[in-house]
């Protein structure tokens, strides 16, 4: 199960009528983002036009890849549904849980030893349920999957915000939480806004020391962090063309740093390339039948204005190496100008350390052009002044490099070679003993993340993103203002020395190989497999199915908490050391809402037990009403839930016994995710009512036995006073979603229908 072309010939098969269809429905001719959208319809054929930016269309990915810190509630929660197989391909990649301390082999071992119990569930609940397991090792989510899975024309979901690398081949391919991933896995639709669209052209040719990673730099400089929000960019252009296909990779996964929805280019050479160098032969054959629909119409790219909501438009030849950062991804400095910036900001000139991987830039064209400048570094006699790390994308890119003599380059420079996987890259990184406590330091990395403490816990780490063979130069010169275009180095006879521009190759001469990818094809019939959870285990819980919520408890609620102000995911659901708890609902439901603050005193994670009448954190005094078999309510303000789509933000308080979360407004993906576990996501229909909610509270739903679509539902609140107020209710259940009400869960449905 490498790949499934009758899956992909299937897509190939029914995209030519589509695209037409689309075509003639739209009135013009289309971009490659709108024909891959309309050609991954859940009805099919397309029947309408959609408003981007405005309409929620219902899509059929043809993929779903997880990680293994997300795969682990999204698998718990499948499992839930009753199914005996997932109804898309679905792989799971175990990449993030190893730390990079000593090296790949110790790292490894490490790693499958302090989460064997998370990896053995992943494993065997991927064995059971038809799933592609990619084991501790094999690589990095988005190596492997733009190596293996991903397609020209295709559409993909994936539970890690790097998903969009895969548009390097030519998909349209989105992160999403958990909960999406487990609906496309059952057999259900994905619903997403139908993104407006964001043109980049590409004019001229990178060359001397600019790369692929440049291109994106520029773009986020250009668009800021939020520049791309709920927008496909689609680069084209003569530049795009004379790109590799890892290179465009490389930009499209930083799309996520521009909040693109996604980031895709058309079929071309480079990709043609690229599939048959990775065995996939038999693919690209597909492709080139069908490439007129895999690219834009032509009109698109003669004239962009006319197509795209917005356009840029970057001359490669005039692009210059980038540094961006600290602290933020968008910041760019040419290299050529840090010096004069470093000093004002106060940013520290020496570099520690260089690091190259991530799933941004771990491939072998990567490593083969950084190894091209550590090889000049062996021939004229320079040491690293940082020191330097290297985590190879995948185990073929290992492999393979390790045959070709790239990694002993590096080696010989003493680098330390980490295991293929994300590292330092998601803090995976045991540099310091006590990084809060940790010296101001400049590093340079080729990942696509550099917020405060991401790479080493390290609040006063200033990480600076870079190409991988900027970063090469960096580390050996150990300074961050060095400029390789002019700039000379002492080696160790004294003499002056420059480095030239890199070379190297976009793929390997002698072909890829791998003895042992690390991937293991799931039993065809897995219905005798047990999922492995260790008894007792902290971290892994096996999920029971909610109980439906009965109107009979929607009486005599009590307030948990009213919360004042901003209410992301992280205040619901807080990460950091939490982390560890993804997969134990229980144990990860004591965080629940310690991140908010409570409108009656200000303070987090401090709220009135009415039963008591004391005051304690949140999750002890919801448990305190579960105990008494007393249903609850929170209350909050305007964009309640935004942030993450993380569904352990609607999981936790559901377990924990709340019913119904009342607000000003929602984010929509959060309040959609409480849908899905059959609570009451509700608005006040005049938001000053806010402030009739008081500590002492009991609340009562009068006529939910009347829920129905576009009805607002009447809420009593009761105040100690024994005074009442009666107000309205808004929501916006449609019939099925009341159905998910009326059974405890979207879950508990599915299973329902399945039976
Ligand atoms: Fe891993 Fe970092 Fe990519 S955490 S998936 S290498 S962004």
């Amino acid at each position: 199960m490498a790949f499934d072309i009758d899956m992909i010939k299937g897509v190939y098969a029914s995209m030519g009528e589509r695209v037409d269809k689309a075509r003639e429905l739209v009135g013009r001719p289309l971009t490659l983002a709108e024909k891959i959208l309309y050609s991954h319809l859940w009805e099919g054929t397309p029947t309408k036009k959609f408003t981007r930016g405005k309409d929620y269309v219902d899509f059929a990915p043809d993929r779903i890849a997880c990680q293994d810190a997300t795969a682990q509630m999204a698998l718990l929660q499948f499992m839930q549904a009753g199914k005996d197989k997932v109804a898309v391909p679905t792989t799971v990649h175990c990449d993030h849980l190893i730390q990079a301390k000593q090296g790949a082999a110790a790292d490894l071992k490490h790693a499958n030893e302090t989460s064997s119990e998370v990896f053995d569930f992943l494993g065997s609940v991927s064995n059971k349920y038809g799933i592609g397991f990619w084991k501790p090792g094999a690589g990095i989510i988005h190596q492997v999957v733009l190596e293996n899975y991903a397609f020209p024309g295709g559409m993909m979901i994936g539970t890690d915000s790097h998903t969009v690398n895969a548009g390097g081949l030519g998909m349209v391919a989105i992160g999403v939480g958990g909960a999406d991933a487990v609906d496309v896995m059952a057999g259900m639709a994905w619903e997403l806004k139908f993104p407006k669209l964001i043109g980049v052209k590409l004019t001229g040719k990178l060359s001397g020391w600019t790369a692929p990673k440049d291109v994106i730099l520029k773009v986020a400089e250009i668009l800021t962090v939020k520049g791309g929000t709920g927008a496909i960019v689609e680069y084209f252009g003569p530049g795009a063309i004379s790109m590799s296909c890892t290179g465009k990779g490389t930009i499209c996964n930083m799309g996520a740093e521009i909040g693109a929805t996604t980031s895709t280019f058309g079929y071309d050479e480079s990709m043609e390339r690229y599939l048959r160098a990775t065995d996939r032969e038999d693919v690209a054959d597909e492709a080139n039948k069908v490439k007129e629909h895999l690219t834009a119409d032509p009109e698109v790219y003669a004239n962009p204005e006319q197509y795209f909501d917005q356009v840029i438009e970057i001359n490669l030849s005039e692009l210059m190496p980038l540094l961006n950062g600290p602290f933020t991804p968008d910041l760019a400095t040419e290299v050529g100008t840090m010096r004069e910036k470093a000093e004002k900001n106060g940013w520290p000139l020496a570099v520690e350390w260089g690091l190259i991987g991530s799933c941004t830039n771990s491939s072998y064209e990567d490593l083969s052009r950084a190894s091209s400048i550590a090889q000049q570094a062996l021939d004229k006699k320079l040491k690293t002044k940082a020191e330097f790390g290297i985590n190879p994308g995948s185990e073929q890119v290992r492999y393979t490099t390790e045959r070709d003599g790239i990694l002993e380059i590096f080696e010989k420079l003493d680098a330390k070679i980490f295991t293929n996987a994300c590292g330092p890259c998601i803090g995976q990184w045991a540099r310091y003993e006590d990084p809060k406590n940790a010296p101001k330091n400049s590093i340079v990395h080729s990942f696509n993340r550099n917020f405060a403490k991401r790479a080493d816990g390290n609040p006063n780490t200033h990480a600076f993103v870079a190409s991988p063979e900027m970063t090469a130069a960096i580390a050996i010169a150990g300074r961050l203002d060095f400029n390789p275009l002019t700039d000379k180095l002492i080696n160790e006879d004294g003499e002056e020395v420059m480095l030239d521009e890199p070379t190297g190759w976009e793929l390997p001469p002698k072909g890829f190989e791998v003895k042992d990818n690390g991937y293991i094809d799931p039993l065809e019939d897995g219905s005798g497999v047990n999922v492995i959870v260790a008894p007792g285990s902290e971290r892994l819980q096996i999920l029971e199915p909610f109980e439906p919520i009965t109107p009979a408890s929607l009486k005599g609620m009590k307030l948990l908490i009213k919360a004042f102000g901003k209410c992301t995911t992280d205040h619901i659901s807080m990460a950091g050391p939490w982390l560890r708890y993804r997969g134990h609902l229980d144990n990860i439901a004591n965080n629940t809402l310690i991140g908010a603050v409570n409108a009656y005193n200000q303070k987090t994670n401090f709220v009135k037990n009415q039963l008591t009448g004391e005051y304690g954190g949140v999750p002890d005094t919801q448990r305190e009403y579960k105990k008494a078999g007393i249903k609850t309510i929170v209350v909050g303000d305007h964009n309640y839930g935004e942030g993450s789509s993380r569904e352990h933000a609607a999981m936790q308080p559901r377990h924990l016994g709340v019913a119904a979360v009342l607000v000003k407004s929602f984010a929509r993906i959060h309040e959609t995710n409480l849908k899905k576990q059959g609570m009451l996501a509700l608005t006040f229909a005049n938001e000053n009512d806010y402030d009739l909610i008081q500590e002492d509270d009991t609340f009562n739903f009068l006529d939910i036995d009347q829920f129905a679509p576009d009805k607002p539902l009447t809420l009593e609140i009761v105040h100690a006073d024994g005074s009442k107020d009666t107000i309205k209710v808004n929501h916006s259940y449609n019939n099925a979603q009341i159905a998910w009400f009326n059974e405890g869960s979207a879950l508990n449905l599915i299973k329902k229908e399945n039976a």
